[in-house]
């Protein structure tokens, strides 16, 4: 039997040898080509002084051997000239240039332009996501961070702290790359002998990088890099979940036994007690029990959903808001959970309202829809495995003016994040219908990740709508999906996606 009172056997722990004591002295410090880079002054290494880097010019390498670095001249952004049209602009400029931009952003509470300013750099600068970057920008604005943390609520103080001179030094230091680590850093490929050795400034550096995800060809697996370990602090590399799409049926007859969207009122339940007559207004008076709901539950925020679960269906409907009648009593046949409820859940998210429609595409409007989504349909305490599928169709794009097929984009990315297949509602709409089941098709075939498909709103918002003096963009947001695919990865479109409109 084990003696409770022992926690120890063996060699008392006093009995075996450690570092410094027992170690012999270090031979001196020396680069040997191709046996060991030390990337610091060997000459001036002294107690207590900052390594002084070496050499002390930036040496600029773009090979296999040795790690891409963000500051480099090969390094770049593709950019729109308008004389030259397509060009590539060195991303460091484009760093530094944002920098400015975000050190001279007036500083405030709430509002703060900053994180607008921590989006775009993310965004259009580092040529992707960085999940905790936004994070960070989000938590700012009150919102649930989409991506990979976890909520992470941030006291008055500490966010300013954050913003106003954490994060500012970290961008400093990320900048130095080329003054601070100015000798190519070797691959340690498999079967190599080799050594590197930078000081701790350098290391801090090249983490500052990471986190700001500004290592080149580092945010996917299918570059040369595809055997190394992932560095850039980047965000989801999720896979986007199951569709079924139909351009027949509704969220309340076809989508039991799964999460049921509401298209909610910020104010759950919106018009049900006075005028509107629209989605959420049918289904408060079809299961009449949600009503009740309006009693205690105030103004949605924009990180907050509302679950109901239990509600009974008692009646039937023809037609839609004008045409909207009536049609007879409904016997709910509903099986009951272990606590006696109907298992009918339903979630009220609440969409922005947009007025113009280039609106939606910024980039801190997809956060917050994003957001909403994910607030919904994501269930951290649950796997995967037991989470019914998202009924959904076009959230937010009736009364409320989005697009269809960006809202469709969107739901899924939050459905795939969440863990949740998605069966879409089209409401008679066939060519909706056809065209995100083609999108859908093509990014799971080609495995594009939710921070890809990400990344590409992004970008469209960059390159085509920001730019757009009309009302709608000259380009649809699917074909400019299939036309950066296709461009950066020679993924071609489906066939069927050329009468995309
Ligand atoms: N199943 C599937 N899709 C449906 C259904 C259904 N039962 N009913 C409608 N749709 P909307 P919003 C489709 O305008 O834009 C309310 O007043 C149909 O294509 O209700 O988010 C709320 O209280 C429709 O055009 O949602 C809010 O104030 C689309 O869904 C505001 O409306 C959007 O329905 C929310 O407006």
């Amino acid at each position: 039997a084990v003696d409770p009172d022992v926690k120890w056997l063996g060699t008392p722990i006093s009995e075996l040898k450690r570092m410094p004591e027992c170690g012999r002295p270090l031979p001196p410090l020396k680069d040997v080509p191709g046996q060991h880079t030390v990337m610091i002054r060997t000459d001036l290494l002294q107690n207590g002084k900052v390594p002084v880097p070496h050499p002390s010019k930036f040496r600029d390498t773009w090979d296999d051997v040795h790690v891409k670095m963000p500051c480099s001249s090969w390094n770049l952004f593709p950019v729109e000239d308008e004389a030259k049209g397509k060009i590539g602009q060195s991303c460091i400029m484009m760093a530094r240039a944002l920098l400015v931009h975000w050190l001279s952003s007036p500083v405030s509470f709430g509002g703060h332009p900053s994180s607008v300013v921590l989006m775009r750099f993310a965004s259009s600068c580092v040529k992707n996501q960085g999940g905790l970057y936004y994070c960070l920008a989000d938590e700012r604005d009150g919102n649930i961070p989409f991506g990979v943390m976890g909520r992470v609520v941030l006291e008055p103080d500490s966010a300013e702290h954050l913003f106003d001179s954490l994060l500012p030094d970290m961008v400093q230091l990320a900048l130095r790359a080329s003054e601070l680590c100015t000798k190519p850093i070797p691959l340690l490929k498999s079967g190599m002998n080799h050594s590197i050795t930078m000081s701790q400034e350098q290391v801090a550096c090249l983490l500052a990088n990471a986190f700001f995800c500004t290592f080149p060809r580092r945010n996917s697996r299918k570059t040369e890099y595809y055997n190394y370990p992932d560095i850039n602090f980047f965000s989801s590399q999720t896979p986007l979940t199951k569709l079924h799409i139909t351009c027949e049926g509704t969220i309340e007859d076809d989508g039991y036994g799964m999460l049921q969207v509401d298209f909610a009122n910020q104010y759950v339940g919106g018009g049900v007690t006075s005028a509107g007559l629209v989605q959420e207004e049918i289904r408060f008076l079809i299961n009449p029990e949600l009503i009740v709901s309006r009693l205690f539950t105030e103004a949605l925020d924009h990180n907050e959903c509302l679950i109901i679960t239990g509600t009974q269906q008692y009646s039937k409907y023809t037609g839609y808001a004008q045409t909207y009648q009536w049609s007879g009593s409904y016997q709910d046949t509903t099986p009951r959970d272990g606590w006696q409820r109907r298992c009918t859940e339903i979630v009220a998210i609440d969409a922005l309202q947009f007025k113009s429609f280039l609106e939606q595409f910024r980039p801190e409007k997809i956060n917050r829809e994003l957001n909403k989504a994910y607030c919904g349909f994501a269930r951290p305490e649950d796997q995967s495995q037991n989470l019914a599928a998202v009924a959904t169709g076009n959230w937010g794009c009736g009364v409320f003016g989005g697009d269809t097929r960006l809202k469709a984009l969107l739901q899924m990315l939050a459905a795939a994040e969440a863990g949740r297949d998605v069966a879409y509602f089209t409401f008679g709409d066939s060519k909706l219908m056809t065209d995100v089941y083609n999108m859908h098709s093509f990014l799971t075939q080609r495995k594009i990740s939710v921070g890809e498909v990400y990344d590409l709103l992004g970008q469209y918002y960059s390159s085509v709508c920001k730019s757009c003096l009309s009302r709608r963009p000259d380009v649809s947001l699917y074909s400019f999906i299939y036309q950066q695919l296709w461009i950066t990865k020679c993924v071609r479109p489906p066939l069927a996606a050329a009468n995309e409109t």
